[in-house]
C-alpha cells in the first residue's frame, strides 16, 4: 500500500493516505457527522475490507480529517462518499482528496466515475464541478428529508483520460 502520499498545507496539516479497516471507528464516526443517515461501524468495516472498494483519508495529528471512498467495478467506479471534518472545510481539503482518489481510480484502470449528490449541496456540486463532473441525470425524491418533499439527487459522471 501506498503510504503517506502528500502533506497538504506544511508542518503539521493533513497528511493523505490510503485508507484501511483501522480506519473503520474513526471514518464511522466522521461519517456520521456529515450525514443526516450515518454508517454504521459495520456498514464502513464492511466497504473498507470490500476488495472493489478504494478508501483514502486525511489525517491531522491523529484526528480523521477527511475521507473519500469509490467503489471500482470493471472500468467504471462510483464514488461511495465523501466528507472534510466540519472545523476543516472550505480549505481545499475535498479538491485535494478527490483528486488523489481520481489518479488512484484512472491507476487501476477506471475509465468512468459516477456518483450522485443532493441538489441543494451547493460545496459538493462546486468541488465536483470543478473537478470536471457534469450532469447526465436527475433522480427526483431521491434524499428523504425532515420536511414531506425529499430532494432531488443528481447524478454527475466524469471520464477519466
Ligand atoms: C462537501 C465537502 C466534502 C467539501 O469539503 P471541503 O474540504 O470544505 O471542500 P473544499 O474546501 O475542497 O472546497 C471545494 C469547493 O467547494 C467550495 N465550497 C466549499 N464550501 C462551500 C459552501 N458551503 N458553499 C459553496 N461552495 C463551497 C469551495 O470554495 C471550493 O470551490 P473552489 O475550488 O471554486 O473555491 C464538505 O463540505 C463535507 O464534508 N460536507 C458534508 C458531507 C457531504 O455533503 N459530502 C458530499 C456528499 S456527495
Amino acid at each position: 500500500m501506498i503510504n503517506i502520499i502528500s502533506s497538504l498545507f506544511g508542518r503539521g496539516d493533513p497528511v493523505l493516505s490510503e485508507a484501511s479497516s483501522r480506519d473503520t471507528a474513526a471514518i464511522a464516526a466522521l461519517h456520521g457527522a456529515s450525514f443526516a443517515r450515518g454508517w454504521s461501524e459495520q456498514e464502513v468495516e464492511g466497504l473498507l475490507i470490500d476488495r472493489h472498494v478504494i478508501a483514502h483519508r486525511a489525517i491531522s495529528g491523529s484526528k480523521m480529517a477527511g475521507f473519500i471512498m469509490s467503489r471500482l467495478a470493471e472500468d467504471e467506479a462510483e464514488i461511495l462518499s465523501v466528507a472534510v471534518s466540519s472545523q476543516r472545510r472550505g480549505r481545499g481539503l475535498a479538491r485535494v482528496l478527490l483528486n488523489l482518489h481520481l489518479r488512484r481510480l484512472a491507476g487501476l484502470g477506471a475509465r468512468t466515475v459516477f456518483l450522485e449528490v443532493d441538489e441543494h449541496n451547493a460545496a459538493a456540486i462546486r468541488l465536483y464541478d470543478r473537478a470536471g463532473f457534469h450532469e447526465i441525470s436527475r433522480r427526483p425524491n431521491y434524499y428523504p428529508g425532515p420536511g414531506s418533499k425529499a430532494a432531488t439527487a443528481l447524478v454527475l459522471r466524469r471520464d477519466l483520460t
